[in-house]
Order: structure tokens, then C-alpha cells, then sequence
């Protein structure tokens, strides 16, 4: 089948176009794959990595990893130009969410994710060259870069999420869903019924599908409506042969089935966001699998949470920061210029807020206030705010600014007993998941602006001038 605007292979397509695919031949599923990954992943702006001819798979049945680790490839599959800056991109998210349309899916009829369907005893998740992401981890996570499909018993709300899924045998899968999220509390409200909860998985889609599945979307909205606005065009889907929930036709990899009330199996560890094997194994809900789907050479994709920077968190940093500059706008902060959650702190645990100071005092509230509004508050670690001269993005110029305009005696507040998670290293107890967190005010001392060191760089209008006249002198990037 042709590929479509919407499927994995045309944006895999545009990725070689741009030179932003790695290909990889001959890697095992083991601990090959997954330390290539880890390799590529340690620094920003590495290429995507398609691995094929992987040892005991048919030719063709083919990895993808490291997806959405660059600013480049975010802003490929968002539709940006190519080189579009950080904070453009973090703009584009802001519009996202305050315009964006929201267009329903289609159901159509056929689709490549039906070019082969295994059902009852002929499904075989084993047939997917699933990797070991990491060396400790407890077993296969077929679902990294997923999406978890559940439809509300009561409301028929459809919500998909991306929620860890491990393969256990040839037709049993587990999922596991964190307090909160959507997945758990409609997974509840079967239980409370005490009916078996309908699920679809689905391991290889375009990224913008998966995207939307990684983002915290309000309570009954619809995320396949949302991937529609992203995309600018319905998501085309088949319903689920067993299940009827709605799967993406164009889909590499799904399987759906069931997940029965107190059906539990032993689940992870696996290597987390945080850079730390978190959790430990438990017992999570199992998914007794009815049909399995995938494209002919079909794709598994892999978003593999690790030390910082990985692919679970990068992007969804971009998103953050839309969200916490729009959160600190509705707040009243005035002349927020820049919001970066830096890499390094997976999205939340970092988040550098740059302004134009207008008042004493605007500093420290727009650093407090990002620390505690919804989309900056849970599992953070630092905020710093910085003058409008500082791009938050460039960490050097945001480290010069911590060492040259902070005061230790006046500008770090510690705030105690704060939002955060288990996953979170430094959270007080099992028992008491609160952290303790500081804000940093970076920026010039207002009293002293007029009178503060003049910086020893030159204006935007030299650089300017410079760069018109000596361009091809200049570095690449300059
Ligand atoms: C790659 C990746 C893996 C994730 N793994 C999990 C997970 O295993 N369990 C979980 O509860 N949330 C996980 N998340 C976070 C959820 O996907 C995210 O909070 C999402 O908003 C959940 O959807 P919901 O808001 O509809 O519940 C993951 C996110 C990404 C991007």
C-alpha cells in the first residue's frame, strides 16, 4: 500500500530526505540495539536509528529509535521548517494549544495495518524484534513509543495514552498505568463494574500520533481529535476486529484483547525518564491478546527512556515549555520572552524562564510561579530565571548568567514539600513523594540595570552587519 501523509514511512522518508536517519544492520535485540541507542541518545542532534537485518528476524522486520531527540526532526514532524529555533518551536506549541482545531477521525475501510491479521492461538508478539532496551531491564517493552487505546465504559470517551507495555508470552502483554493517568482510572471503572477492560496497543505509527499520546490532554477530550489538528487532516481508522476500538490504518504494529479484573503479572524493571531503573518489578495488568496486526516489513518503534536526554522526555520538554510560558502568562506574569526545560532534566526537572524585568520582585515571581504551575510543578528540581538578553536554550549563556548576575544571599529560594514522583531520585520517602526544590533569580539586580557592567559582546546590529558582509567566513552555525 502507497504510503499516506499520516503513516510512519513517509515521515521516515522525510527523515532521509534531511539526513536525519542512521541505518544499522546486523544489531541483536539483546543488548545491541539497545547500547546503540544509549550511545546515539547521549547527545542532542544524533540521527534517528532504523536497525534491519537483526539476528533471528526476518529481513525486513526492522527497529526505529532515538525519534524526537532533535529540535530538527520535532520540527519536521510538526510541519516547521527544518531549522527553526527552540523557542520558535516552543511558540508553535503555544498557538497549538490555544488555537488549534480539533478535527475527528474516519473510519475507512482496509488499511495497511490489516495486511496481516493473526487471531486467537496464531498470535505471536514474539514475532516483533522487540529489543532489551537496557541491560538490567526486567524483560521485552514492546511499547515505548506507543499508544494505549481504552474507551470509557460509561461515556464512550476514547483516550489513548503512551503507557509501558511488556511482552510475556506469545499472547500476553502487561501495561503499566500510573495513578491518574486516564488509562488507570477508566481500567478502574471496568474493574468496579466488574467487567474485562477492551485495549488496543499500537508499536509503529507516525510520531505525531505518538506525540499526542505522551501529552497530558484534559480529561475527556479525545486524543486522536487533537492528532487530527496536528496533522491537518482526519486520522484514518480501522476498528479493532474484536475490541471495535479505533486503530490508526496505517498502523505497523497492533494487537488488542482484553484485561481482565485482578488479571496481574510480574512487570519491569525498565530503565526510566529520570536516568534511574525506578519501580522495581510488580504486578501490573496483564493483556490477554485476541488479534495481532502489523504491515508487511513491519516497524517497531522505540522511545527509550534513559539517562538524559532521551526520546520519552525531549519532546514533550518542547511542549512543556509552550504550556508553562502560556500557564505563566494566564498568571499575570508579564514579558515572559523564553521558557526552556533543558534536557538534561527530562523536561521537569530543569526549566529556565527568561523575562524583561519591568519591576523589583518580577523575577522571583515569575520563578515561582513557574515552579508551581500545573505544567512546571511535578517532578522539578530548578528554576532560573534569566534577562531577555539570555537565550534560556543556550545552557552557556545560562550558566554565565548564574555566575555573574545571581546572589546567593538574595536571589535562590528553597521550597519545601512540593509535587513529585516516585521516579524522582530525591523524593522524601516511598511513602511521602514530595521534593524539595530551588529557584535561582539570574537575572541583572533591578536597582542596579541602569548602572550594572555593560556585557562584553557585540550589538545585535554589528552582528548583523558582520554577518551580511562575511557570511561565508563565519562558522556554519554562527
Ligand atoms: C515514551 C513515553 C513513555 C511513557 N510511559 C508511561 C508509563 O509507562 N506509564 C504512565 O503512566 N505514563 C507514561 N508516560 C506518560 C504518559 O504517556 C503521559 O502522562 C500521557 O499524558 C498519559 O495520557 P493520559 O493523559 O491520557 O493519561 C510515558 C510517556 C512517554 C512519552
Amino acid at each position: 500500500m502507497k504510503n499516506t501523509k499520516q503513516d510512519l514511512r513517509s515521515w521516515l522518508t522525510l527523515l532521509e530526505e534531511n539526513g536525519e536517519v542512521q541505518k544499522v544492520e546486523g544489531a541483536e535485540r539483546e543488548v545491541e540495539i539497545g547500547g546503540i541507542v544509549d550511545i546515539h541518545q547521549r547527545k542532542m542532534g544524533n540521527p534517528a536509528v532504523l536497525f534491519d537485518d537483526i539476528p533471528g528476524f526476518p529481513r525486513g522486520h526492522r527497529v526505529l529509535a532515538n525519534l524526537l531527540t532533535s529540535v530538527r526532526r520535532i520540527n519536521l514532524t510538526l510541519g516547521l521548517p527544518v531549522d527553526s529555533s527552540e523557542i520558535t518551536l516552543v511558540n508553535y506549541w503555544r498557538k497549538y494549544m490555544k488555537e488549534t482545531p480539533m478535527i475527528a477521525p474516519k473510519v475507512i475501510n482496509g488499511g495497511s495495518v490489516l495486511e496481516n491479521v493473526l487471531k486467537g492461538k496464531d498470535v505471536d508478539l514474539w514475532r516483533i524484534p522487540t529489543p532489551k532496551w537496557h541491560e538490567h531491564d526486567g524483560g521485552y517493552f514492546i511499547g515505548t513509543a506507543c499508544m494505549v487505546i481504552m474507551k470509557d465504559p460509561d461515556s464512550g470517551w476514547i483516550n489513548y495514552g503512551a503507557y509501558r507495555v511488556q511482552v510475556h508470552d506469545k499472547n500476553v502483554a502487561s501495561v503499566m498505568t500510573s495513578k491518574g493517568k486516564h488509562g488507570n482510572i477508566i481500567m478502574q471503572r471496568y474493574k468496579e463494574r466488574g467487567e474485562k477492560c477492551p485495549v488496543a496497543v499500537i508499536c509503529g505509527m507516525h510520531p505525531a500520533l505518538f506525540m499526542v499520546a505522551g501529552l497530558e490532554m484534559p480529561y475527556g477530550k479525545n486524543e486522536y481529535d487533537l492528532a487530527g489538528g496536528l496533522l491537518g487532516e482526519p486520522v484514518e481508522i480501522v476498528n479493532g476486529p474484536v475490541t471495535g476500538l479505533p486503530i490508526p490504518a496505517h498502523a505497523e504494529i497492533a494487537f488488542e484483547g482484553w484485561i481482565h479484573p485482578d488479571d496481574l503479572v510480574d512487570e519491569g524493571p525498565l530503565g526510566e525518564w529520570t536516568g534511574y531503573y525506578a519501580g522495581g518489578k510488580k504486578l501490573e495488568p496483564a493483556i490477554r491478546v485476541e488479534t495481532m496486526m502489523f504491515r508487511n516489513d513491519p516497524i517497531l518503534l522505540g522511545a527509550v527512556p534513559a539517562v538524559p536526554p532521551n526520546d520519552d522526555t525531549f519532546y514533550r520538554g518542547t511542549y512543556r515549555c509552550g504550556a508553562v510560558w502560556n500557564q505563566l502568562e494566564a498568571a499575570g506574569i508579564p514579558e515572559v520572552k523564553g521558557v526552556w526545560a533543558h534536557e538534561a532534566g527530562g523536561s521537569r526537572m530543569w526549566l529556565t524562564i527568561s523575562i524583561k524585568q519591568l519591576y523589583g520582585g518580577h523575577a522571583k515571581q515569575a520563578g515561582i510561579v513557574a515552579s508551581q504551575c500545573h505544567a512546571g510543578a511535578y517532578a522539578n528540581r530548578w528554576v532560573v530565571v534569566v534577562d531577555d538578553d539570555i537565550d534560556p536554550a543556550n545552557m552557556n549563556d545560562v550558566i554565565w548568567a548564574m555566575c555573574t548576575r545571581f546572589d546567593p544571599r538574595e536571589g535562590a529560594e528553597i521550597l519545601r514539600g512540593c509535587w513529585s514522583t516516585h521516579l524522582d531520585p530525591m523524593v522524601y520517602s516511598e511513602d511521602d513523594r514530595r521534593n524539595a526544590r530551588v529557584v535561582i533569580d539570574a537575572c541583572r539586580p533591578f536597582n542596579r540595570r541602569d548602572t550594572f557592567p555593560v556585557v562584553a559582546r557585540s550589538s545585535r546590529q554589528l552582528d548583523d552587519r558582520i554577518r551580511a558582509k562575511f557570511k561565508s567566513m563565519l562558522p556554519r552555525d554562527a
